[in-house]
């Protein structure tokens, strides 16, 4: 396999931290205690290592698709790193091992004038294959509450933001999110205190490679709020350790679950979704909404027919020839339809702390085997806190 960049660990370095490793696990059997400090330094450098990888993955892809502008790599980017985990069994912690074919890849980069589009794809998949290889004792080691390590994770305040840094990595997160991290983390209770910093420091470093568009914007805290109160809705379906407001939530990453997460959506059994009710929210992806669409549905008709209560809320963009809200307007299943007009509602995004007004109209689809679970009532409050999150979140302090 040929992968002409210079930015992937050598396979010399890796074998030489492996022996080494092993060395460990032996010298721990004979001195106990004394492995930790440095065994799980070795994990940390492999650690650092593979998420510098994954970063230069990403600059590679807009250098050699020639796309100028950030943006539309992230778009890209997220969307594949994205669809893949939610759809597609992963071995690996961040980058893909499925070797399902991605033809939406392919157009993307196509459409944004590639030469080579295929060439392109061939290098990420094989970058991939590389990447993950060099990390496959790291992944196991995560899954057990094992990023220790001795390279120090950084901390310092900037006005409402806080930066943590480790190994010239930073990145920055509002105070508040930070504190609601500390706290997520701590009713886990599956890694110690004084290593929560280095997992605050992975998960914002994950997901600051996916912050894009849509991508990770949340229903204002107000209109939470009202779910809650109202309906008993505290459980998020689309979420991550940054943008959930409830303790109850799937996400995409397993390190989630240091923060309480239950796990990727499309994985999770039927068996959690039989009664209640759930919000969701996906990330702005045609592809995910249609499979969203096709479990929400078929775990409606299984409800029903064993006479149980459920409902989903459901955000959705107004979007053109969107199969997905065709589906679920034709359904039996779709109690009501909330439409919020396009500049005239909010969104929030964790990862700044701030309020994006949304070009898009957006629509609120409740879902259930109940036919009176949303009234009038409820409707007029949805439309005012998403129209007006800043006051009406005051309402609820
Ligand atoms: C639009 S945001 C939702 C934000 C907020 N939790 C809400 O519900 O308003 C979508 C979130 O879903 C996450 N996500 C993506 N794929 C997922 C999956 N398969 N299972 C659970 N969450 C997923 C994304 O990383 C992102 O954080």
């Amino acid at each position: 396999m040929h992968v002409s960049t210079g930015f992937l660990i050598s396979s010399t370095t890796l074998s030489i931290d492996y022996v080494v490793l092993l060395f460990l696990r032996h010298y721990e059997a004979i001195y106990g205690s004394k492995r930790n400090e440095i065994h799980i330094f070795i994990m940390n450098k492999q650690l650092i290592m593979h998420i510098k990888g994954i970063q230069d993955l990403r600059k590679e892809l807009g250098v050699r698709a020639n796309i100028k502008r950030e943006g539309e790599v992230s778009k890209i980017w997220a969307r594949w790193i994205i669809t893949h985990r939610s759809l597609f069994k992963q071995d690996y912690m961040y980058l893909p091992s499925d070797t399902e074919y991605d033809y939406q890849l392919l157009t993307e980069l196509q459409t944004k004038g590639c030469d080579n589009p295929k060439a392109i794809y061939n290098f990420l998949i094989e970058s991939c294959l590389v990447l993950n290889a060099k990390c496959g004792s790291l992944k196991a080691e995560m899954e057990s509450g094992g990023i220790h390590g001795s390279l120090p994770v950084t901390l310092h305040e900037e006005g409402k933001y806080i930066i943590l840094s480790c190994d010239g990595i930073s990145d920055k997160l509002p105070i508040s999110v930070y504190k609601k991290m500390g706290r997520m983390y701590k009713n886990a209770g599956l890694a110690p205190e004084n290593i929560k910093n280095k997992y605050i420091w992975l998960i914002i470093t994950f997901y600051s490679l996916l912050d894009c568009k849509g991508l990770q914007w949340a229903v204002p805290s107000a209109v939470m709020a009202i779910l809650k109160q109202d309906m008993g809705c505290d459980v998020e379906l689309f979420a991550s350790p940054i943008n959930s407001l409830h303790m109850n939530y799937y996400s995409l990453f397993p390190q989630d679950k240091y923060f309480g997460s239950r796990g990727n959506f499309f994985h999770a059994p039927d068996s959690h979704f039989t009664e209640g009710t759930f919000q969701v929210n996906p990330p702005f992806i045609v592809s995910l909404f249609v499979k969203t669409t096709e479990r929400i549905l078929d775990l409606l008709e299984k409800a029903d027919s064993a006479g149980k209560n459920l409902t989903f809320i459901y955000i959705m963009p107004e979007w053109e020839d969107f199969s997905a809200y065709d589906m679920v307007a034709e359904t039996r299943f779709c109690v009501r339809q909330i439409k919020l007009e396009a500049h005239q509602h909010y969104y929030y995004q964790y990862s700044t702390g701030g309020y994006i007004k949304a070009r898009f109209g957006t629509l609120v689809i409740f879902l259930s085997t109940d036919m009176k679970c949303c009234g009038n009532e409820l409707e007029r409050a949805i439309k005012i806190a998403f129209c007006q999150p800043f006051n009406y979140s005051s309402l609820f302090r």
